[in-house]
């Protein structure tokens, strides 16, 4: 049996078996991760915030506009696109406490933007109001529709690929290239020694969605591996297609989030960083860098880099063993 349901109810739901250990290493990282948004008061970020200026306010109000939604889309995901095909028990609980993690991410945005009091009808209209935001959205729902509404059957190499296209959107699109410029642009405000509590609040985030990154590149290498049928050239050029598709729209996004550039930060520069980001998850699927454009956020790399993050999740289950050898 492999990593996909096959249309019954999965065989092992003692967890006798743990089949993908990746999965249940990852959960544990993501429980010893807990957090919860209150814990960092944001007084001092308030402050902040009435001295900035309004392109700032703007910025940041787009920024939330955007990603608050994306914490339901993905998990729409999981319900429609990912839960009902997958077999391993392991892989459901990963999920599971994913989707609390998206919920813990949605209430942390609400209470930033009822704390600096942000328009909520304002911030998330944009997904309607502006070309850009609706363009990712759409791009990401689509797939998202067709595994929900479509008839997939994943006893088929077309039903396969479906599911892997949904999480080439959700995971690596949407997690792991949109999500790191977010991140980007909210710890600029810190570099700049502002908002410092939105930036450890957006430190957490970062730390969950590196994993939920980590668990979606680890479930299609695994189909690739289990599924070798799938995996043809056509299909390889699609994914990679996709890829650079989403790279295109979150520039044009970027040009409407900072028009005319904010924090010494301009429109070229975040999406350069854009085009590092994507290179980064196009090697770790396997296929060569497409842009090779060097890391402008140089500080991106320590603080918030996914293969340091991933490094340290290995550390922690290095721990685990030691002590377990005790
Ligand atoms: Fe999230
Ligand atoms: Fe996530």
């Amino acid at each position: 049996m492999g990593i996909l349901r096959r249309k019954k109810l999965t065989d092992d739901l003692q967890l006798q078996n743990v089949t993908y250990k990746w999965a249940q290493e990852l959960l544990d990282q993501a429980v010893a991760n807990t957090w919860f948004p209150k814990e960092i008061p944001l007084a001092d970020d308030l402050e902040n915030w009435k001295k900035m200026t309004q392109e700032e306010k703007d910025a940041v109000t787009m920024y939330i506009g955007f990603s608050n939604p994306c914490e339901f889309e993905v998990n729409e995901s999981i319900m429609h696109g990912m839960m009902p095909f997958v077999s391993a028990p392991e892989i459901q609980m990963y999920l599971v406490r994913q989707m609390w993690e998206e919920v813990n991410h949605s209430m942390t945005f609400t209470y930033i933007m009822n704390t600096l009091e942000i328009d909520r009808s304002k911030a998330f209209n944009l997904h309607t109001a502006v070309e850009e935001v609706h363009a990712k959205e759409s791009f990401l729902t689509d797939s998202i529709k067709k595994m929900a509404t479509g008839d997939i059957n994943i006893d088929t190499v077309e039903g396969i690929q479906d599911f892997i296209r949904n999480i080439i959107k959700t995971n690596i699109v949407t997690e792991g290239i949109w999500f790191y410029t977010g991140f980007m642009f909210a710890l600029s405000f810190r570099q700049r020694g502002l908002m410092r509590n939105l930036g450890s609040l957006t430190d957490w985030i970062a730390r969950d969605e590196a994993l939920h990154l980590k668990v979606g590149i680890n479930m299609i290498l695994t189909i690739l591996e289990e599924y070798p049928e799938v995996a043809t050239e056509e299909f390889a050029d699609e994914i990679r297609d996709i890829v650079l598709e989403a790279v295109r729209l979150e520039q044009n996004y970027n040009k409407k989030l900072i028009p005319n550039g904010i924090l010494g930060m301009n429109t070229e520069f975040i999406n350069n960083y854009v085009e590092y980001v994507a290179d980064r998850r196009l090697v770790e699927l396997g296929f060569p860098p497409h842009f090779n454009t060097p890391n402008p956020a140089k500080w991106m790399a320590t603080a918030n880099d996914t293969y340091q993050l991933v490094n340290f999740f290995e550390a922690q289950n290095t721990s685990y063993e030691v002590n377990a050898g005790k």
